[in-house]
């Protein structure tokens, strides 16, 4: 029988949360959605999306976590309706086969740099580009070997200290060097903004599909769900606002139509120091690993529920992404591997997770279904917001989830 996991204290938990929220994400795409939306416009939408949608949806997961403390799927087929727990499952098996492989391309890019200079658009294409992903996949079951307190949580501590030291300096070192360009207060006014605003404040904080969920179930103390998520909310969107400034400053506000390679590609160029453009690549490759390691364990801890102890569990879930994510690590490479001419990581990235993102959120309300309102108001210790929230969760959250299934399906058919 494995032992219990657990978290040392509240602060290993709020750490290793904040580890899986702050990710690819903040450092790659929030800095090229601001870049193309136009950066104030889109700081506005997504502040309001996270606070509004993102964070109640946090709290709902992260009390039904404590409640049910159960897999994810567990929890589902005890309440009688299981697809969403395997549903969940095979969305984030999806998004963690190509978010290894976007990780193995920094992670090649930063062990080859001192070495070779060049763009990092050449490294993917590169013949040494595809394995990058295994590396990062042993990396991070090494802390999921030692479990949730000795391993993630230890190793979080250190690495997320270290992303944020590594921050603070890049961003000081690119303001001493680059002026800081005229800011324009604009205003959200098109639509599009606000729906890239709102999945991304989903994908940012890494709510929908059962990752915090699986995290809150190894906590032990009492603790204020509203202030946990409040920390974690916080740090994620401070993160991603110091990684778009800093592509601001550096790209001298210009509103780029670069898209998806805008960061990847012109900030390898962009420092004057070439050791600086060094530091943001091992950045991003510290935010990644992180947020692979949520979603490995989750997969472990699902796993677990068919007679697999941890260490099976753990072994069978790197084996099989060993060949998981081998379509995406070809789609970019002199194979070309791609479906009607979109590689297959585009097609995973956009038409599985981008297009469904939505379905979290009604897999999140079914779960607050479940949860008697003293119980609910009791685990997020809100004071007097505890019953308004509980309404807002429970009913108006479900008004975004319908506006983002019917934009979601007219993406897919085309607008
Ligand atoms: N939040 C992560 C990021 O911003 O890169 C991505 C992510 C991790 C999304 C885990 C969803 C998830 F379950």
């Amino acid at each position: 029988m494995d032992k219990k996991q657990e978290w040392s204290g509240i602060l290993g938990f709020l750490i290793a949360a904040i580890g899986s929220a702050v990710g690819l994400g903040n450092y790659w795409r929030m800095p090229y959605l601001a870049s193309q939306y136009g950066y104030i416009p889109f700081f506005i939408a997504f502040i309001v999306c996270v606070m509004f949608v993102g964070l109640p949806i946090m709290f709902v997961e992260l009390t039904a976590g404590r409640i049910f403390k159960k897999s994810f799927i567990e929890t589902y087929k005890k309440l009688k309706f299981p697809w969403p727990g395997y549903i969940s499952f095979i969305l984030m098996v999806i998004l963690c086969s190509y978010y290894m492989v976007i990780a193995g391309w920094i992670f090649m890019y930063v062990v080859t740099y001192p070495f070779i200079v060049y763009n990092f658009s050449d490294l993917i294409t590169h013949n040494i580009a595809p394995v990058g992903y295994i590396f990062v996949l042993l990396l991070s079951a090494i802390p999921i070997y030692f479990g949730v307190q000795k391993g993630i949580e230890s190793f979080s501590k250190i690495i997320m200290a270290l992303l944020v030291i590594l921050t603070i300096l890049i961003l000081a070192i690119a303001l001493s060097e680059n002026p800081i360009p005229p800011i324009t207060l604009e205003l959200p006014t098109n639509l599009e903004i606000w729906i890239m605003a709102l999945s991304q404040s989903f994908f940012s904080l890494s709510v929908g599909f059962g990752i915090l969920f699986t995290y809150s179930t190894y906590i032990k103390q009492k603790t204020s769900i509203m202030k946990d998520s409040i920390v974690i909310g916080f740090f994620d969107v401070l993160i991603g606002l110091a990684a778009s400034f800093l592509v601001f400053v550096l790209l001298g506000g210009v509103v780029s139509t670069e898209g998806p390679t805008l960061v990847f590609d012109v900030l390898s160029g962009v420092f004057k120091i070439a050791a600086i453009g060094w530091l943001f690549y091992l950045c991003l490759l510290i935010a990644a690993i992180t947020s692979v390691i949520s979603l490995l364990e989750f997969i472990v801890s699902n796993l677990q529920n068919y007679g697999f102890n941890r260490k099976k569990a753990l072994f069978l879930t790197v084996v099989s992404f060993l060949f998981l994510s081998l379509p995406s690590a070809l789609s970019y490479s002199s194979l070309n591997l791609s479906f009607m001419n979109i590689p297959v990581l585009d097609i995973l990235d956009r038409y599985v997770i981008g297009a469904t993102s939505w379905v979290g959120i009604f897999f999140i309300a079914f779960l607050l279904q479940h949860i008697k309102e003293e119980d609910f108001v009791k685990h997020l210790d809100a004071g007097r917001l505890g019953k308004p929230l509980y309404i807002w969760c429970k009913y108006i959250l479900l008004i975004f989830g319908v506006v983002m299934a019917v934009v979601s399906t007219k993406f897919l058919i085309g607008w």
